[in-house]
């Protein structure tokens, strides 16, 4: 889950998020990183090196959602 609030965003906080979580997996060992995201947030992933892997449609509270399946390998 990521989220920055609406009067923060475009400052970069959900990139250093994400540049910090990503430093932790490669110390763990971990080789990707995976994600489910929302419509807004899918260009900010690509951005950074994630593939799109597929698209999905959930369900919250009754309603239904499309998501996208997305993936980091992090071992390159
Ligand atoms: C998607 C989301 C997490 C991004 O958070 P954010 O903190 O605004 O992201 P950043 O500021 O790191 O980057 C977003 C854009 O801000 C701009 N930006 C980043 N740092 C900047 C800085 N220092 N100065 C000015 N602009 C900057 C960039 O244009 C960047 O766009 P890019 O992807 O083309 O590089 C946020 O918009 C959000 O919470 N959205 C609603 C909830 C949501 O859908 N969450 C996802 C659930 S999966």
């Amino acid at each position: 889950m990521l989220y920055v609030h609406k009067d923060h965003q475009g400052r970069g906080v959900a990139t250093a998020l994400l540049a910090a979580l990503e430093a932790r997996a490669r110390e763990a060992g971990l080789t990707r990183l995976t994600t489910n995201a929302s419509r807004i947030a899918k260009p900010f992933f690509l951005r950074r090196g994630f593939t799109l892997l597929a698209s999905q449609r959930v369900e919250r509270r009754g309603v239904e959602i499309e998501n996208f399946r997305m993936e980091k390998a992090l071992d390159a």
